[in-house]
Order: structure tokens, then sequence, then C-alpha cells
């Protein structure tokens, strides 16, 4: 591919004096660019961010061609905004001096770039301020190929004395547009991913979590914004985002009297200054975004690769398919109930048994959600050989073993609680106020941090085969404080700090054991934690046709390998569609599988074996979008190989009404117009014929302008179509 030397090629690594023409800082990557530029007084602005120019010079053509109203402060696109001096808008970072003044500039001291390998460029710009010796280096990673941009800063001083943080930002980003169109989310347990898309009027629009653990439950850390007009699946420009934290987080979207778009994202600032000491380096997460010109599709499979190749745990590499018992036996089981499961894991020809809640605890046996949330020993009477002769047994029947912990979790019904009050998370003179029953255990701690990591590592230690855990976290925090923290408005920032250090610890021992990262349902889910994990949960609603809906909508931002989906008795669909609609991603079950008819288990058992033959465009492939849930009577989405020759469609009826169903063919996407593609379908219910003709091949081209019809209706609700380049 040709590709250009941008940046070091234009800029040495250190420079005070640069002219005029050269005071920009273009941040390259394959279609895009963000050009800072360094203005003759040392700020450093956004002058653009859009369509990369053929001649880098003539990015200082840019600002000449706006006739918007003035900005007398010169900060309205402050590449990070100072608060206290000149600016008078929403400010990227905030903080009251070792003298206790509060006024903060930054100005253009010098930029560093480092080329990390071919895709992946680092610019670092260190801003200080003129007055007091306070700085901030602001971080710009670039992935040329996936044209996405990681952006953080670090904070430091060498004041004569602490000094104060009230805001500290990741990314301060600046666009310019006609209008903006935001797409954010809300939602709750089996509700994840509610969207709401509207226009951005003047002011600023936050969106934000202060629930501390489990911080998505109410708003997940991910955004996009169309520009001009709200961009469809395949035009317009769109920006996606997300924050890269497993905490509080906050996402300014300002309207500035300019009528730009000014989006600061980083950590929630709300009850958490932060006291930096002399030298000391407050480095924020990085915040992710990626733009595009050609509409939200283009957008969302560019992240997804840079997701796979980049952020996701072994986003390359393989999952395990899995029989979970939650659902078939909630915390009902025995060795004898688990003995048959693991026979059925290997009917069912998964990989591997995954051990749900209630399988520990002993003087507070974990019988309901009560108690016994610490005591990660196993039940004596429901596993008298404990978990290491099911390992072994899970060996003999031939399949893999894995265990769900919820480590960072407590209930006051607990010997842990008992002996180590001063762990929880709570307000020592005020009452306790629990969600399911339970509290957070106190990551601030270094104790704490130990137990924690210690939890998943006995169960290493001592199951050396075990081969998946499933890392639940079901409470927010109530009562936000640490009983051993110095400083208590550090809390929500240092818990976080306290999570990754435990992760670090357990991937640096383990590094590609699988883990699910799960929170009652998608409570957490973002890039700081995807780093440590191979998967997440998006939802305990496995309601397969709300499941359409919610996978749709995290599937913009996350690739379907990392979407865990089980298939279970929720909703009213036929096992055949529940099934299908947890293929679109990392296929597991959670059913009685005794239970099924001999009809029902030889479907799902061949669906497994079908899975095996698509799994690796579906973990792996570009997907497409080809026919919206919300606007339509079917949804649609298309996986495909990078070579263009294999693909898999899912195609699902979402509306009851009489009538519905397929009435015109699915354009497909992604496919070479000059290949012809067989088409056959898969994945059919025993003694059931497929409606669509056998044997037919179609060009890409035909495919693309008029598309194929699979036949969807209320007797064929889903339907699963492979394609297969005809040679
Ligand atoms: C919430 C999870 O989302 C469920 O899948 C299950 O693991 C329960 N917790 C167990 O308590």
């Amino acid at each position: 591919m040709k590709r250009t030397f941008y940046l070091t090629s234009l800029f040495s690594i250190l420079s005070f004096t640069l002219t005029a023409q050269s005071a920009l800082i273009p941040i390259e990557t394959a279609n895009n660019a963000l050009v800072l530029h360094i203005t003759s007084s040392k700020d450093l602005q956004t002058i653009y961010y859009g369509r990369r120019l053929s001649d880098t010079t003539e990015y200082t053509l840019v600002p000449a061609a706006y006739r918007q109203p003035g900005d007398p402060s010169g900060l309205f696109n402050s590449a990070y905004t100072p608060s206290g001096s000149r600016n008078l808008i929403e400010p990227a970072i905030s903080v009251t001096h070792a003298d206790g003044n509060y006024s903060l500039d930054l100005r253009f001291v010098s930029q560093q770039v480092t080329r990390i390998s071919d895709d992946v460029s680092q610019v670092a710009i260190l801003l200080k301020d003129p007055v007091y010796d306070f700085e901030v280096t602001l971080y710009y990673k670039s992935y040329y190929k996936e044209d996405v941009i990681e952006q953080w800063s670090a904070i430091r001083h060498h004041e004569k004395g602490n000094v104060i943080l009230h805001k500290y930002a990741s990314a301060n980003l600046h666009l310019q547009a006609e209008s903006y169109w935001l797409r954010q989310y809300h939602g709750d347990w089996a509700k994840e991913m509610q969207p709401e898309e509207a226009r951005l009027t003047h002011g600023i629009k936050t969106l934000d979590s202060k629930l501390g653990a489990r911080a998505d439950l109410y708003q997940p850390p991910v955004f996009m914004v169309s520009l001009n007009k709200p961009a469809t699946e395949d035009e317009g420009t769109v920006l996606y985002g997300g924050v890269e934290w497993s905490g509080n987080f906050r996402i300014d979207l300002e309207v500035d009297p300019q009528d730009n778009l000014r989006i600061l994202a980083g950590i929630n600032n709300y009850a958490s200054p932060y006291t930096l000491a002399p030298n000391e380096v407050f480095a924020t997460p990085p915040c992710w975004y990626s733009l595009s010109d050609k509409g939200k599709g283009d957008a969302s499979r560019k992240v997804q690769r840079w997701a796979r190749d980049h952020k996701l745990l072994d986003g390359k590499g393989a999952r395990l398919t899995l029989l979970n018992n939650w659902e078939s036996t909630y915390f009902d089981f025995n060795e004898a109930r688990l003995a048959e499961l693991l026979k059925d894991t290997k009917k069912l020809g998964v990989d591997l048994f995954l051990l749900d809640d209630g399988w520990f605890a002993n003087k507070y046996p974990r019988n309901d959600d009560h108690a016994g949330l610490g005591d990660w020993q196993p039940n004596r009477s429901k596993l008298p050989n404990g978990i290491t002769s099911l390992v072994k047994e899970a060996q003999t029947d031939g399949v893999k073993f894995g265990i769900w912990v919820e480590p960072e979790m407590v209930n006051p019904k607990s010997e842990l609680y008992e002996q180590h009050p001063d762990w929880v998370v709570k307000q020592a003179k005020r009452e306790e106020h629990y969600f399911r029953n339970q509290l957070v255990l106190d990551l601030t701690n270094p104790k704490v941090q130990d137990f924690v990591y210690g939890v998943v590592d006995n169960l290493f230690t001592q199951n050396p085969a075990l081969a998946y855990i499933k890392w639940d976290c079901n409470a927010v925090m109530y009562n936000a404080a640490s009983a051993t923290l110095k400083d208590q408005s550090h809390f929500y920032v240092d818990y976080v700090h306290g999570l990754y250090k435990v992760l670090e610890r357990l991937r640096a021992k383990y590094p590609k054991v699988p883990m699910m990262l799960c929170s009652g349902g998608g409570g957490r889910v973002d890039y700081g934690a995807l780093q440590y994990f191979s998967e997440y949960w998006p939802s305990d609603n496995t309601d397969p046709l709300e499941r359409i809906f919610i996978q749709w909508e995290y599937s913009y931002f996350y690739p379907a390998i990392a979407s865990s989906n089980h298939v279970t008795d929720w909703g009213k669909q036929p096992l055949k569609f529940r099934t299908d609609v947890a293929m679109m991603g990392k296929l597991g079950f959670d059913i009685v599988v005794s239970k099924l008819s001999p009809n029902d288990l030889q479907y799902v058992t061949s669906a497994v074996n079908t899975y095996n033959t698509i799994k690796d465009l579906v973990w792996q492939g570009d997907q497409y979008r080809l026919s919206n849930p919300s606007d339509n009577s079917v949804a649609s989405i298309l996986y495909m190989d990078e070579g263009k020759s294999r693909g898999v469609v899912f195609s699902y009826l979402v509306n009851a009404r009489y009538g519905a169903g397929s009435p015109l063919p699915i354009r497909l996407k992604g496919l070479d117009p000059a290949k012809k593609y067989h088409i056959r379908e898969i994945d059919l219910y025993p003694g059931v014929a497929s409606s669509l003709e056998k044997g037919k091949v179609y060009s890409g081209d035909f495919l693309m302008k008029v598309g194929i019809n699979p036949d969807v209706h209320t007797g064929r609700a889903s339907v699963v179509l492979a394609l297969n380049e005809d040679k």
C-alpha cells in the first residue's frame, strides 16, 4: 500500500522556531487529517478535522476559508482548552495552583513524533503555562489504516506545593459543520444500548456516569455525531468516539458561539478534584475517535478492525463456544447435576462448560444473591470434591471448563465482610445501601487489590486446566468512600486504576486465557477494560428479538467477535431464530439440553457445526448492516471475508404484523462486482426445506444492485444464507 511519510518528514523532533507555514501539526490517517495549528502567540488550535488534502501545505489556507463570527479569546478551537484566563467556554482542564490561583494558560513548547509501527504513529505535544510551572503533554496516537485516533493527556507541574485538578479531559475536539446530529445511548438492566438521535443545539449536552462501578448501566461511554445531516449506513460524515475508562466518564458536546462543535471527553470530574504533587504525572485515559465521510457502515468497519487489531484482548484469535448453566440451574445444582451438564456440553458439540454463580461460600452459602459473595471457597455441600474434580471430569468428558467470579464485590452476609469491614466501599457513618444485596470492594486499597487478584490466581493455580473466566460486576457504588484512602476525592479515579492494576497483573501471568467482561448485562463495556478481556456480555436480555436491536447498536462500536451471545429460553421465538441471532457473535448456550425435543437437539448440534464453518467470517470479517430493524420489518446483516469470496447473511423478521416480510430483495454490500457467488441457505431446521432455488449463482454486481430475497415471513422468520465465490 502506498504510505505517505507524514509528520516525521515534516517536522523535526523538537522545534521552537516554526515558520508560519510549518506551524502546523497534521495528524494524518489513510483518509483524514486532524490538523493542529500553532499561532504566533503559541496557542495550539484545531483548524481542521476532515478528509485529508493532497497537498499538506494547503492546510494553512483552511482558517481563511471560514467567515464565522470572531472569537476574541482565540480559544474556541483550542486543542486543550484551559480555564480561568482568557477562556469563557467549557474547559478541558481547570486547576487551582499551589498558591491558590485558579487561572491556567497553555502555550505550545515542543512536539515529538514517534513512529510505532507501519500503521501506528504518536505525536506528543508539550504545552506549558507561561506564568506557572505547569505543563500538559497531549498525545495523539494515530492508526493509519483504520482512520482511528486515540488521544489523552499527561498533566504535571513543578510548583511549590500541590495543585488541584478540577477537570482533566482526555480529548478536546473541534468540528465545523452546518449542523451536528448526536446519536447517544441510554439503558438499564436488560435494556442496554437504547439509541436516541437528535440535533445538537447551542449550549452543552453532557453524557456521563456517576455510578463508579458498572458505570455504563444507564449510559455507555460511546457516541456518534453526524455532520450536516444524520448519516445513513452508506452516506454522510460521521464521527464515532468513546472513552477508554471503566468508571465515571464525562463527554461534553458544546455547540459554541461560532456554531462549531466542541467535544470534551474523559474521566468524569464529578466529586473528583485530584491533588497532584510536584513532579507527579496525572495521565488521563485515552479517548478514541474515528471519522468517515462514507456513512455509519464504513465508520464501524474501521472501528471494528481497529479493535480487533489493536485493542481487544486476542482480537485476532479464536473464541470458545460454550454451555453456561446460569439460566438452566440458577443457584440450584450439585455435582451430579453438573456432571450431566458436562455431558450435555459434549453432546451439544461446544468447546466449554461455564459454571456460573452459586458454586462457593460455606458459612453463608451462596444459594441466592443475598449471601456468600466474597467467600470464594467451593461450597462443600454442593461440590464436596471442589472445583478441581469438576475440571478433571470435564477433561475426561473432552470439554473445557470455565468459571464465574465476581471478585470486586461482597455480600454483607459473608465471612469476607465480617473479617474485613474496612475493605468495603461505604460511608462509615451512614447506613449501608445495597444494589443486588451487595457492596463493592475498595480497590483503591492495595490489600484489596491483592485479594481480588488472588481470587482468580488461586483458581488458576489450583486448576491449571481452567480455560475461561466470566468476570461479573453487578453493583453500582452508593456512599462512595474508602476507609484507607488519604484523599477521598481521588476515590472514583483510583478505584479504576486499582481495577486495572489487578487486571494487568492477571494478564502478565495469564496473557491469553479468555475472560468475559460481564456486568449484570452490559454495564461495563469500554476499550479500557477490553484490553484485558476477550469478550463482553451485551445484556442479560437474551430475547432474540430484543438482542437483534441491542447487538445492532453495539456493533457500531464493538466487533462481533467480542459479543458473547447465548441462546436461552428468553422470548417467544423458536430455537432456530434464537440460535441464528446468537451466531452473530460468539455463540454460547444457556438452555436445558436434556429437555430438548429430538428435533431441537438435532437442530442445535448441527447449528454448532454450521457455526464452526462460518465463525471465521463473523469474528474477522467485515460487517455490513443491510436492513435496519428500526426502519424495516426485516433485519439483515452480512459478514464478508477480506478477500470478498465468502460471506454469510443473517435475516430476521422483526415485525409481527400480518403480511410482514421481505417483499423486496435485500441489496448486499462489500462484494466484488466481477465475482460470481453461489448462494445457499444454511442452518435449516430438521425436515425444513429452503424456499430458495438451489444452486443459483449471481454476480456480485447483481447482488449489490438488485439483491437477493431471503424470503422472510412468519413461516421463515430467520434465514441464514452462505455466499461462496463460484470459481
Ligand atoms: C449477572 C450476569 O449477567 C448473569 O449472566 C449471571 O452470571 C448472574 N449475574 C449471576 O449472578
